[in-house]
């Protein structure tokens, strides 16, 4: 620690690299097989003009996704991923000590960015069963109101109309987060940008459904007003070239996202009752992953698969009784059963 660092900075604890090697069931990725549209771009790329800058919006990717979603390119954003996003979207909109409502559990780094930009946290907190009461979010005033949906880490998606109300009622900026979008169907808040209205950003990746997330592309989708103040903020060149192609190919064909979306909606079910086979309660999802309550302390249970190099993510806090667990393909579920074989009986054992 360094007492030359920001108050709030000395206060957040420095990421810890997450577990690289084996089967990683921690990040919510693809783990479908590589997304063809990376070698592609790769081979397109060779020789390419890497001493050069790309540009400085990424307007080849802009154009892509405008003609792709059905709105004008000046409508997008495109970020370091999406969580370079958040932070974008709370150094644009903020000013200290605005509160920014959202509700808890959500995706965490969400907290950090708007504390970082001196924002003031209004969480609202979802019911037992995840679900989300639209007046008490609407009713704590955020001047940016996050709602994630389907949202991480609980899995569930939140009624459509009750995010519409947000949206429609909120006197602030809604975010609506749709990192999992994909594995809910055609369902995006897209729509309502399209219909122009102007307090919604709708914020979505590369990441999870077509299996880039080492390539780093997040956008946003929002009124032409709210992205030229972004665009402000972010910076140029948020996207490096590779990236930037990696992702235009991908928009071209739509095979590899149809194969990963029917891949983990037919796996999840069999990874859930895999799981309730073993005694853990598992919460419904419309995502790529499942939250689950283990029959034994999650933490030792994370650390016991991590010792076959299979890696499930545990949590802190509020959310130390559960486990989030990654959907893949049936080979996955497959050598989680084998490692959960060998854990489960000697942690419930005691030994
Ligand atoms: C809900 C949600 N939003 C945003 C992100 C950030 O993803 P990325 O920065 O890779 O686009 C994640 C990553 O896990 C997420 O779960």
């Amino acid at each position: 620690m360094s007492r030359f660092a920001r108050p709030e900075v000395q206060r957040l604890h420095a990421y810890e690299e997450e577990a690289g090697g084996g089967l990683n069931l921690m990040a919510n990725t693809n783990l479908f097989g590589a997304n063809p549209a990376i070698e592609a771009a790769l081979v397109r790329m060779k020789g390419g003009r890497f001493s050069e800058y790309p540009s400085l919006t990424s307007v080849v990717l802009r154009n892509a996704l405008g003609k792709k979603l059905d709105v004008d390119p000046a409508c997008v954003v495109t970020g370091n991923g999406s969580n370079d996003l958040i932070d974008v979207l709370c150094r644009t909109f903020l000013s200290p000590g605005d509160r920014v409502a959202y509700h808890w559990p959500c995706f965490s780094m969400i907290p950090v960015f708007l504390r970082l930009n001196h924002g003031v946290p209004a969480s609202v907190p979802l019911g037992p069963d995840w679900s989300l009461d639209p007046d008490a979010l609407i009713a704590a005033d955020g001047k940016v109101t996050f709602v994630v949906r389907p949202n991480n880490p609980t899995g569930n998606a939140f009624p459509r109309r009750d995010v519409e109300r947000i949206v429609e009622e909120s006197r602030g900026l809604v975010v609506v987060d749709e990192a999992y979008v994909e594995f809910l169907g055609g369902e995006s808040f897209v729509t309502e940008v399209r219909e122009g209205r102007d307090n919604l950003v709708v914020l979505r990746t590369f990441s999870k459904a077509h299996g880039m997330a080492g390539l780093r592309v997040g956008y946003s989708v929002s009124h032409p007003s709210l992205a030229e103040e972004m665009t402000k903020v972010r910076g140029p060149f948020r996207l490096d070239t590779l990236a930037e192609t990696a992702a235009t190919i991908a928009l071209a064909d739509d095979r590899y996202l149809e194969g990963v979306v029917e891949g983990v909606r037919a796996e999840r079910p069999n990874l859930k009752r895999l799981l309730e086979e073993k005694g853990f309660t598992v919460f419904r999802s419309d995502a790529n992953f499942l939250l689950a309550k283990p029959p034994v302390d999650p933490k030792r249970l994370a650390a016991a698969l991590a010792g076959q190099g299979v890696h499930v993510r545990d949590f802190a806090g509020d959310l130390a009784p559960y486990v989030r667990i990654t959907v893949g393909p049936p080979s996955a579920t497959a050598r989680l059963r084998v490692a959960l074989d060998e854990a489960l009986p000697k942690l419930m054992g005691g030994s």
